[in-house]
């Protein structure tokens, strides 16, 4: 039986790493492109490295960055996957408002030269692009796979163009490329400056006596708040069906931010009103009020169907912490002092 191997783009983010873990347990070889910084950004997948001289080896890293075309050409003629999973990207939306062009160049455009490199090498592999549910944006929920798109942010913008993009190149020649539009999906892996993770790193936090209060912005905002881990089964599906298509990939149900604060806070037996305070630098300068995603699509052709809802990842997400501080890791101030800086 030959071993397919797959190229994951954002490899070292939080679906990256939980990616890389089921497409091992599923016996590819994974290769992984991973951004040069001055600093190690692989503490999510450091748990799954063996030295590549190890016979073993399994998982390969790679330097690049999406906005290197010559670069990514030249590592897919040298990966020559079967599988290309996209899922790099300037994923902040508060960020994106400062940061727009890096955002388009590296969001929108860095999809564009995956794609070329994967057409001009005429290699034939299946594409997954990261899409989002942040596309639909103003559009009213429940949002499905032919609702309108209406971005809200230079990061929904970017990710419109990229959906586009993809779904240019299945037209207009034939490749096996889909869109896994996504809703918010979170972990114990999740960036420290999401809400979610924020909000459990605070609410473990301030259960230790580690810090007294967290401030956040926007709390009446909704989103449909599912389980990363169980997303990227998703993903590997949308892969592996006859004819390439878009799905919608959600639970079905959005909570306020101010609930999931809520469920964090009573978890660890704490009045949430008593330690959140509010700060508008975390407001966004246009904002989605809700997002519900039907994926009902999803279920019936992929068979997937998420177990995990927002109460219980929320529970499981303030305990990782808890854990965390347990075995003496204590996390920096959330957000970290360089973090609240620029406003996160
Ligand atoms: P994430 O944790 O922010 O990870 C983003 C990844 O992209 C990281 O590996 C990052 O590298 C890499 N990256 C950023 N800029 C790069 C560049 N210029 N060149 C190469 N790599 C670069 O995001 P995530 O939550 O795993 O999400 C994965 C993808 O799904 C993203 O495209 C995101 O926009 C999309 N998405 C996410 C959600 C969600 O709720 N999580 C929902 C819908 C869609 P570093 O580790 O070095 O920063
Ligand atoms: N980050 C953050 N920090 N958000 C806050 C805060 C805060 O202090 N206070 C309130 N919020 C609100 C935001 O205004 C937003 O309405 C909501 O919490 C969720 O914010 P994020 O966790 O930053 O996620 P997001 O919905 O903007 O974007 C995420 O989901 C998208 C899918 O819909 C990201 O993962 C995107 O990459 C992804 O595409």
């Amino acid at each position: 039986m030959t071993v397919k191997k797959a190229l994951i783009t954002g490899i070292t983010g939080q679906d990256g790493s939980y990616l890389a873990e089921l497409l091992l347990k599923k016996g590819y070889v994974v290769h992984g492109m991973v951004r040069r910084a001055s600093t190690f950004n692989t503490q999510r997948i450091d748990h799954l490295y063996r030295d590549p001289h190890d016979p073993e080896a399994r998982m390969f890293l790679h330097y690049g960055d999406l906005t290197d075309g010559t670069r990514i050409a030249g590592l897919l003629e040298q990966v020559q996957p079967d599988e290309v999973y996209h899922l790099a990207a300037q994923s902040h939306v508060r960020v994106s408002f400062d940061e727009p062009e890096f955002t388009g160049d590296c969001t929108a455009l860095g999809t564009t030269r995956l794609l070329e490199a994967i057409r001009t090498t005429g290699l034939p592999c299946r594409f997954y692009q990261a899409s989002s549910s942040e596309m639909f944006g103003a559009s009213l929920p429940p949002q499905h796979e032919r609702t309108p798109f209406h971005p809200r942010s230079p990061y929904g913008v970017a990710k419109v163009y990229a959906y586009w993009a993809t779904r240019n190149y299945r037209e207009a020649y034939g490749m096996y490329a889909v869109n896994g539009i996504l809703f918010n999906h979170e972990s114990p892996r999740r960036g420290p400056t999401f809400v979610t993770r924020k909000v459990a790193m605070a609410a473990a936090r301030i259960k230790a006596g580690l810090q007294d209060v967290v401030y956040l912005g926007n709390l009446d905002a909704r989103r449909d708040w599912g389980y990363a881990a169980e997303y990227v089964e998703a993903m590997w599906r949308m892969l592996q069906q006859d004819e390439p298509d878009d799905y919608v990939v959600a639970t079905g149900v959005s909570h306020s931010v101010r609930e999931f604060v809520e469920h964090c806070f009573a978890h660890v037996g704490l009045d949430w009103r008593d330690h959140v305070r509010f700060d508008d630098r975390y407001l966004r300068p246009s904002e989605i009020d809700d997002l519900v995603g039907d994926a009902s699509k999803a279920a019936r052709v992929l068979g997937w169907r998420p177990t995990v809802l927002a109460p219980e990842l929320a529970r499981l997400m303030v305990d990782a912490e808890l854990d965390g501080l347990g075995q003496g890791v204590v996390a920096t101030a959330s957000p970290s002092p360089a973090q609240a800086l620029v406003g996160l």
